[in-house]
């Protein structure tokens, strides 16, 4: 399996890197792409940890090396926020990062799958399939928006509230990838009640967790090492599904539904990406509401991407 991760020489590009190196299977490849001078060294010291997982780095102008033969592209690259600003604000700068690389991918691998973990999610999944449509290679079952950390986030705080140990808590997050399009399905975590007071503020923390970082950091950037490890859960059950185990997580990809174009579901995974998206289930009224709540909003963010990219 040979994986690239494009911005590695970012704050999550780092972490997340650091990750696959130790934790893909053995005979992988690691293919580390940045436009940062650094990215080379980042590649040279990942390579003197003791795995069977072969890492090169890749400079600003070998893109197309970077991602020849590869199964699996990850995309962190681009700005991260800055205290007061919001995901749609990274917009501007991350949304030509974002078709660039998608364009390149389309050219010397349109078979990878393919995970967006550069914000808006929202809107930069839509440009994505956009870029990958004009191009006539796109597969709405090899492109993801990376939302695990929602995932992550919302089983940590819930375990921290209920003092259960985090790896035995496991809760629905759907929807999009910021504000109020996160949407935590607490109605649906097994074995576990809440009160409506409980729903109401850990629904809220877990959709203003990135803030959180983003304001503990003072203006040194967003989430990249929890950011890491989810985006290396993602990826590491990518590559179980590919390599035919049965996996599902939650990720924000096409689907057919009347919510949004694109929106984060449980999806099986399988060797040739979604296998099948499955239903959320029944949501309570609390959750209904927020869902309808903000649907538009959702809907909006992936207009801009297809607009960024249809003109
Ligand atoms: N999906 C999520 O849940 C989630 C969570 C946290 C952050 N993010 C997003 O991830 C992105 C990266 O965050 P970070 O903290 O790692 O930022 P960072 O600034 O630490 O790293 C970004 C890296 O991208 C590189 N880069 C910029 N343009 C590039 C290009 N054209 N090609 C290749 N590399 C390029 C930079 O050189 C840098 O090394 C941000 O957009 C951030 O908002 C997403």
């Amino acid at each position: 399996m040979k994986v690239a991760v494009l911005g590695a020489a970012g704050g999550i590009g780092q972490a997340l890197s650091l990750l696959l190196k130790t934790q893909l299977p053995a005979g992988s490849e690691l293919s580390l792409y940045d436009v940062a001078p650094v990215v080379p060294g980042v590649a040279v010291d990942l390579s003197h940890i003791p795995t069977d997982v072969k890492v090169q780095g890749f400079g600003k102008d070998d893109l197309t090396d970077a991602l020849k033969g590869c199964d699996v592209v990850l995309i962190p690259a681009g700005v991260p926020r800055k205290p007061g600003m919001d995901r749609s604000d990274l917009f501007n700068i991350n949304a030509g990062i974002v078709r660039n690389l998608v364009d390149a991918i389309a050219d010397t691998c349109p078979e990878a799958c393919i995970g967006i973990i550069t914000n808006p999610v929202n809107t930069t999944v839509a440009i994505a399939a956009e870029a990958l449509k004009k191009k006539g290679v796109y597969n709405k079952n090899k492109l993801f928006g990376v939302t695990t950390l929602d995932v992550i986030r919302a089983e940590t705080f819930v375990a921290e509230l209920k003092g259960l140990s985090p790896e035995a808590v496991h809760v629905p997050v759907i929807g999009g990838h910021s504000g109020t399009t996160i949407l935590p399905l607490l109605s649906q975590v097994d074995g576990v009640q809440f009160t409506d007071e409980e729903v109401a503020s850990l629904t809220t923390r877990i959709q203003n967790a990135g803030t959180e970082v983003v304001e503990a950091k003072a203006g040194g950037g967003s989430a990249t090492l929890s950011m890491g490890q989810a985006a290396a859960r993602f990826c590491l059950s990518l590559v179980d599904a590919m390599n035919g185990q049965n996996v599902v997580e939650y990720t924000y990809v096409e689907t057919n539904s009347d919510d949004a174009e694109f929106f984060a579901h449980p999806v099986r995974l399988g060797p040739a990406g979604v296998e099948e998206i499955l239903p959320y289930g029944e949501l309570s009224a609390f959750e209904q509401k927020a869902k309808d709540d903000m649907l538009e909003g959702l809907r909006g963010d992936i207009k801009l991407g297809q607009d960024f990219v249809n003109g």
